[in-house]
């Protein structure tokens, strides 16, 4: 017979272990050369430790504790969130000391998990198998690597079983030949973990208070240790450098490329895309390459994305293409568009089905409505552009008075001849007509040609100016 998973019987959800989370973020992080605290650097558009802080919400934390010291308020500042809990660690005097400092902002009983702020990639599948063993045992994340240097080595018995983690600085010879290391990553039964901690002792290479030392204690109170691998040795990674924050990005973005391949996404390069966000496709999208998509990017059903686009904040509706080096935030795109090459929309447009905006064309602020073309060299901003109208080439919305900003409308089926200047706030009829190369600062009545232009004058036998021959001059 199976095992039977026990419930509570109130809310009918399996009873676990509460889980608490220690994020490790106090540590200076020198050689990233940068006055920015290190786990505030930012990967896929995130910073180091919000990484390690979604993965423990995604693991069901009860709490999760930060534990910052280094960067102190900024630290705290860029991360705070109703569900967090800061601990300062000032001095920082070793992993195992900045755990002590967690202990009041978590429970003693459950587990507890230590994660290092500056370890991003680590797979929830990887912290959960680690979270779902035995809840009195140790469990470590430990890895294989062809070169430990700087790592503490796992040192076994000769049944294989963990004796200890010792340090790099403190290894003997025979010890840093060992392969396996201290990913640092590790779960320890809350009850004993304040018992352990207090037992630490400084008298290392280091002068700290190592929490892998923990181990030590763990095996001398017959507490099980029990390792467990990731599936990709980079999962466990932390950032020293930027060289290291570089590579660790294009892993990141390998996933996500891997991701969206699996979800049936046609990507020109997987190597040539960036998501710093959530990038929502729908079936047979298509994304040509070095185009970078940021916060939330939701694409329909067969939309393409041409080369060289940047899209932040963006929804975009099913067939519809965004030609290349198109750069659009914070705006809404209806089915079956044609944006760009080289448009640029910003925060507050709303584009509706069947409009075509083309190269240079800015919109901000704006809602066009079904049907209506800007295609050439133009700029739409606070506007409410009806459907079936056609902008033509070179049309300015003078929005702007220096001081204030005020609303055009433009009422469906207008046609503006090209070189128009609309000068808001100004309203312009349904139907009507606005002749090439005018000035618009009235309203303008439906169905009626607005044309205001300098009369086209001939001038018979009119001379060009020559230049004067060198001799004369
Ligand atoms: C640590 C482990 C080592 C392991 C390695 C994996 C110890 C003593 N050693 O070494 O076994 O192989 O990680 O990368 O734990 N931190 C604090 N307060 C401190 C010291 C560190 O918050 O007083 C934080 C750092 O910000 C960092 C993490 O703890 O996120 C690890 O510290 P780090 O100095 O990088 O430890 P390592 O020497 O690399
Ligand atoms: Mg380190």
């Amino acid at each position: 017979m199976l095992p039977m998973p026990q419930f509570d019987e109130q809310n009918r959800a399996p009873v676990t272990d509460p889980l608490d989370v220690v994020i490790l973020a106090a540590g200076k992080g020198r050689r990233m050369h940068s006055a920015l605290p290190k786990v505030l650097h930012r990967l896929g558009g995130r910073c180091l430790a919000q990484h390690v802080i979604d993965a423990a919400r995604a693991l069901g934390a009860r709490h999760i504790c930060v534990v910052y010291g280094h960067g102190g308020e900024e630290v705290r500042e860029s991360l705070v969130a109703p569900d967090l809990g800061f601990a300062l660690q000032e001095p920082q005097l070793g992993t195992g000391h900045a755990v002590l400092q967690a202990l009041p902002h978590i429970g003693c009983d459950g587990r507890v998990l230590v994660l290092y702020g500056d370890v991003p990639l680590t797979r929830l599948t990887t912290l959960r198998r680690l979270v779902a063993g035995d809840p009195r045992a140790v469990h470590i994340v430990t890895a294989i690597l062809p070169d430990p240097t700087g790592y503490g080595r796992i040192v076994r018995d000769a049944d294989g079983r963990v004796q200890q983690i010792v340090e790099e600085n403190d290894a003997t010879p025979a010890e840093r030949a060992l392969n396996e290391v201290n990913t640092g990553i590790m779960a320890v039964p809350a009850a004993r973990l304040a018992g352990w901690l207090g037992g630490l002792k400084n008298e290392n290479a280091q002068c700290e208070y190592y929490l892998p030392d923990v181990v030590a204690h763990a095996i001398r109170d017959s507490v099980p240790v029990i390792t467990v691998q990731p599936e990709a040795v980079w999962e466990t990674l932390g950032v020293n450098s930027k060289a290291d924050l570089a590579i660790l990005e294009r892993i990141y973005q390998r996933q996500r490329a891997d991701d969206l391949l699996t979800r049936g996404v046609t990507l020109a390069d997987p190597a040539r895309i960036d998501v710093r966000g959530a990038l929502e496709c729908g079936s047979d999208v298509t994304i040509d390459v070095n185009c970078v998509f940021e916060g939330k990017v939701r694409l329909g059903q067969g939309v393409v994305i041409g080369a060289n686009c940047v899209l932040r904040d963006i929804t975009v509706g099913d067939g519809s293409i965004i030609a290349p080096f198109s750069h659009l935030e914070e705006a809404t795109i209806g089915e079956a568009c044609r944006i760009g090459p080289f448009a640029r929309m910003r925060p507050g447009t709303r584009i509706a089905g069947h409009v075509h905006i083309g190269n240079f064309v800015e919109v901000k602020n704006s809602t066009i409505h079904e049907g209506s073309k800007a295609n050439h060299l133009a700029y739409v901003g606070d506007t409410e552009v009806g459907r079936n109208v056609n902008v033509g080439a070179g049309t300015i919305v003078c929005n702007y008075d220096g001081a204030n900003k005020h609303k055009t409308v433009i009422e469906d089926n207008v046609f503006i001849g090209s070189d128009t200047q609309l000068v808001a706030p100004v309203r312009i009829g349904e139907g009507a007509t606005i002749g090439a190369g005018t000035t618009v600062t009235r309203d303008v009545p439906p169905r009626v040609l607005a044309i205001s232009r300098v009369k086209q004058v001939a001038i018979e036998g009119w001379k060009r100016p020559r230049k004067k021959p060198k001799s004369e001059s």
